[in-house]
């Protein structure tokens, strides 16, 4: 069945998505009342995370720059896309490249729905929805076998998803399989929750919401676990680091980038 003809699946109206809290936490009108209220729960223990969901969009828009402008990336797979919003990765990099392939990834069905409407109708980019914790079909995905030449340097991008992944799913195993099948030269780009030195409480009670509300848990992982997703790659600077202040365009705005508690780096395949 071609990609065009797969139905909406079940859009889960029942419980809250991350796709759609996000959505809620960065301004956006595509949730629902069931994500919005949870959302807000999120919220009155942690403030901050509407901070959080801000600060790693513009991560992520600062890393996709630097991967096309500086490392000569010419294709992506973004892993757990979210909701198109401003700045996605194919805007960012055809700014720089024009023609830059993109394929997204993402397993909530209104995902796929909003971007196989928004997105260009060029060739360059396209939308599997599928669940990445088993990676072999979207590596073998039509979608990604016309966009992906994997003997040439590919950035594979998981910004704000890896904490959906319990251990026992084996994040380590699912980002490991994207980097065998990716050239020297290759990139892996991700940010992840870590615990905060300060409002640790607050970051406990809102993972608890998801753990207990929405269709995934959300799990906070320690400096040291988050680094170790990077195996078979080195960092480029400034390494693992509060989002904010990983090449900020504003280095005196991301002074303060420490009591963001989502960390993020980009890396080359040796
Ligand atoms: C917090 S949003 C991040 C969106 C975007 N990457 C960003 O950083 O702005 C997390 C996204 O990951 C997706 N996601 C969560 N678990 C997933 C899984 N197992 N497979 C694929 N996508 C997943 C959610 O549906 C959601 O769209």
């Amino acid at each position: 069945m071609a990609d065009e003809e797969v139905p909406v699946h079940d859009l889960r109206t029942d419980r809250p998505t991350p796709a759609r809290m996000y959505d809620y936490y960065l301004g956006g009108k595509d949730n629902f009342a069931v994500d919005r209220d949870a959302a807000e729960q999120v919220l009155s223990a942690a403030p901050e995370v509407r901070v959080l969901a801000r600060e790693n969009r513009a991560f992520l828009g600062r890393v996709v720059r630097y991967l096309a402008a500086e490392a000569g990336i010419r294709q992506f797979i973004d892993v757990g896309t979210g909701l198109p919003t401003q700045g996605n990765v194919h805007e960012v990099a055809q700014a720089v490249a024009p023609g830059t392939r993109v394929v997204y990834v993402d397993n909530d069905p209104i995902v796929r729905a909003h971007a196989k409407a928004l997105l260009p109708a060029d060739g360059t980019t396209a939308i599997v929805e599928a669940d990445m914790r088993d990676p072999g079909p979207i590596l073998d995905h039509p979608h990604t076998r016309r966009l992906i030449r994997f003997d040439e340097p590919v950035a594979v991008l998981f910004m704000s998803v890896l904490h959906f992944i319990t251990d026992e799913e084996d994040p380590y195993g699912l980002v490991a399989a994207f980097r065998d099948v990716s050239a020297p030269g290759s990139h892996l780009a991700l940010s992840h929750i870590t615990t905060p030195e300060g409002n640790a409480d607050g970051a406990e009670s809102a993972a608890d919401v998801y753990k207990k509300r929405a269709t995934s848990p959300a799990i906070l992982r320690s400096p040291k676990e988050i680094e170790a997703l990077f195996d078979g790659y080195d960092l480029v600077e400034p390494g693992l680091v509060n989002v904010p202040k990983w090449r900020p365009d504003d280095p005196e705005a991301a002074r303060s980038g420490d009591s963001v508690w989502m960390l993020g780096a980009a890396a080359r395949k040796r």
